[in-house]
């Protein structure tokens, strides 16, 4: 097989059984067509009604998820919140209402970062991040300006079969302090009808394989409220707080501790 080189203007033979290095005239191509593409699927999103995200679609339409959240916030008085998984930004648009702090969030498919940026365009204190959650984490955690107490996360990016959850809550574990750390999607133990996610062995999102026994230092909770007393998508969840806020945490009706800890 030939191949035009578009420097030289020469023919080079291209044998099919080596494989090849992607011509860097051709990853900008589709990088270039993967924003186009994203930017026109946002587009076709924001006009079909039933794609737009509401208040009330924000924490999975969850109403006791809300109420937990409102009484975190209103312990914790968090400086920041960041979130993994932006997805069309309910959940993000809620926390910056509620908090009246800046939201970090942080989207990898180039359609909902699109939709996303552009819904937010005129919201000054939501920041979207083109990028997959641990390399949005590790910029935080190097920005000398970025706030290292009194953080608040909402992880919240589980999706296309990779799991950086265990790694990312070391991380915030090693880099904030008198923070709060919640994950959705987390099996609630004891409530078997809390929804959680799955994806095979050792990839449960549940206290063993995420590792929440072996974070030193921190305090897990999981909601009060029995999963039939919630609405919206029932998902469960668990809160990890770490140092000092822990004690005021503790105080909240919305949680209950962990016994294991
Ligand atoms: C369940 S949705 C998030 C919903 C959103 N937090 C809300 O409540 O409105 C998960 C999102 O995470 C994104 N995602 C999955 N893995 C990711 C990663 N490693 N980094 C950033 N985003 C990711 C997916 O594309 C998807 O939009």
């Amino acid at each position: 097989m030939w191949r035009s080189e578009p420097q030289t203007r020469q023919y080079v033979l291209v044998r099919p059984d080596v494989p090849q290095e992607p011509a860097r005239d051709d990853v900008i191509g589709h990088t270039a067509l993967r924003y186009v593409q994203g930017w026109t699927e946002a587009l076709v999103d924001q006009i079909i009604p039933r794609f737009r995200p509401t208040a009330r679609r924000a924490l999975n339409g969850q109403a006791r998820r809300q109420e937990m959240i409102r009484g975190i916030l209103r312990v914790m008085h968090p400086q920041v919140i960041v979130e993994t998984g932006t997805h069309r930004g309910a959940t993000a648009a809620w926390l910056a209402t509620e908090s009246g702090v800046d939201v970090h969030t942080a989207e990898l498919d180039a359609r909902y970062y699109a939709y996303a940026r552009r819904r937010f365009a005129r919201r000054p204190t939501i920041h979207v991040y083109h990028q997959p959650s641990p390399a949005m984490l590790a910029s935080l955690a190097t920005s000398s300006a970025f706030p290292k107490e009194r953080a608040l996360f909402y992880l919240d990016a589980h999706w296309h079969g990779s799991l950086p959850l265990p790694q990312e809550l070391q991380f915030i574990a090693d880099c904030w302090t008198n923070s709060v750390a919640v994950i959705d999607d987390f099996e609630v133990p004891g409530d078997p009808d809390y929804g959680f996610d799955d994806y095979g062995p050792g990839s449960r999102l549940c206290s063993r394989d995420m590792g929440l026994d072996e974070l030193a230092g921190a305090q897990v909770y999981w909601p009060s409220a029995p999963s039939r007393t919630e609405t919206g998508a029932r998902r469960g969840c668990a809160v990890i707080a770490l140092g000092a806020v822990t004690t005021a945490l503790a105080e909240l009706p919305e949680l209950r501790v962990n016994r294991a800890h």
